[in-house]
């Protein structure tokens, strides 16, 4: 079978990784890819968001499976676009309809969606620039620290949490009637702050059956001790040492059953990856987001300990047999650091030749932010290069990692040394 993957990062790298390892796969396209992925398939430049050329790609190369990577497809229909085409709807895309997308797409419905199924999640209210007085007052009954989100996609930027009542409401008029963030801030979600450490549940479902991939966890905050500004992942670890029998069952029966069942009520089309973020506050999981993809850099992390093929299970996703499977997952720990180009997530530059990738050979790199020029790899972005390393706990492993990202170097590169500092 022919397969493509959306997508350009060290996510869409793993998936491929993964998907090239099975005997279920003949040739795998990435568009738009990176130099990772050009080592091991086709790369074509097409963007994640252009259906049309995407449609001549699957029709001219007899396509029969599409993964999709990131979430602006999903929430711009893709999956839709599959499905209501004649020539299109019978391959197998792993994505959501555009309904289900809105889980990410829109926090304010998935918070609806949360209290419809009862599934335990923060209380909160949403406004807009119409109700942004009453927004000022609702956080007068709220205690500090304050959390406000755009309602929409805002790069991973759009969750504000506030110590003081003052800026807060501030804040709260910027993102509303100064339109901080876009069209993405015209509503705002208002949460009850949850005190807690968090978790990423992976889970993988057909619109009825669902297996759990392992759990991860990710460091977001570009600086060490998990200060500075937020990134889309600076590392992860994978399993969460922390996320123990009684945690997982409780997860499973109070979240991720409510909430696959939940789809399947609502009658809504969902072939894919939920990520549920979650906060353990005391014993108890509460759900702080959905992303209706895999997370990334957490994927670099979990898809590596999967040992049941990937193509299979999609396959199993497509035909609504994902109950058929039982998922074989490697015991050990897997971690994961990304190094990025120094600047980021602000300003940074990009074409810096990136040496010693073929030095490492105890962990897996997985490529981010590369491409090639001639037979250079160079940076393309503010992540760049993942290093997955497997050992019995999550301290070896990162030795493994922190000993091979030595080995490589690029202009201002950088990466976060304190992985785990919290576990
Ligand atoms: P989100 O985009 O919803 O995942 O939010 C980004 C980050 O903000 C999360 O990873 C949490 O660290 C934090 N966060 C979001 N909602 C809450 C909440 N209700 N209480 C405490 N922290 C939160
Ligand atoms: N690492 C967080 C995300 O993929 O959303």
């Amino acid at each position: 079978m022919n397969i493509l993957v959306l997508g350009s990062g060290g996510r869409e790298h793993t998936f491929a990784y993964k998907i090239v390892e099975s005997p279920l796969c003949d040739t795998l396209f990435v568009a738009p890819g990176n130099a990772g992925t050009a080592a091991i398939a086709t790369n074509v430049p097409i963007a994640v968001t252009d259906f049309s050329t995407i449609k001549d790609l699957v029709l001219k190369e007899n396509i029969k499976m599409v993964v999709i990577g990131p979430e602006d497809p999903l929430v711009q229909g893709i999956s839709d676009f599959f499905k209501e085409d004649s020539q299109l709807k019978d391959v197998v895309v792993i994505g959501p309809s555009k309904e289900g997308a809105q889980l990410e797409g829109s926090k304010e419905y998935a918070k609806e969606f949360l209290f419809r199924h009862d599934i335990p999640t923060a209380a909160y209210q949403s406004f807009t620039a119409e109700t942004v007085e009453e927004g000022k007052k609702f956080l007068e009954t709220l205690s500090s620290p304050y959390v406000l989100k755009a309602d929409g996609l805002a790069a991973g930027k759009g969750v504000l949490i506030l110590q003081d009542i003052e800026e807060a409401k501030s804040e709260l008029e910027n993102m509303l009637t100064n339109k901080k963030f876009g069209a993405a801030s015209e509503k705002v979600v208002i949460e009850e702050f949850l005190d807690g450490i968090e978790l990423s549940v992976f889970v993988l479902t057909d619109g009825k059956n669902y297996v759990t991939l392992p759990t991860a966890k990710d460091y977001k905050r570009i600086g060490e001790g998990d200060t500075g500004l937020n990134t889309g992942g600076m590392g992860a670890i994978s399993p969460v040492p922390f996320a123990d029998d009684i945690l997982m069952t409780k997860i499973e029966e109070q979240v991720v059953k409510p909430t696959v069942d939940g789809l399947a009520k609502e009658n809504i089309d969902y072939k894919g990856f939920i990520f549920i973020g979650l906060i353990k506050v005391g014993d108890d999981p509460k759900v702080i987001e959905y992303n209706v993809r895999m997370g990334d850099p957490e994927t670099e992390a979990v898809l590596p300990r999967v040992k049941t093929d990937l193509v299979s299970l999609f396959q199993h996703v497509g035909d609504q047999t994902l109950d058929q499977v039982i998922l074989e997952i490697d015991p050990r720990t897997a971690t994961t650091v990304m190094t990025v180009s120094g600047g980021y997530p602000e300003a940074y530059q990009k074409g810096k030749e990136i040496i010693g990738i073929d030095t490492i050979t105890e962990s897996i790199v997985f490529h981010a932010g590369t491409k090639l020029d001639g037979d250079k790899v160079i940076t393309n972005g503010g992540r760049v290069i993942a290093i997955t390393s497997f050992d019995d706990n999550f301290k070896d492993a990162l030795k493994k990692s922190y000993s091979n990202i030595e080995k490589l170097h690029f202009d201002k590169m950088y990466y976060r040394k304190d992985l785990g500092f919290d576990l």
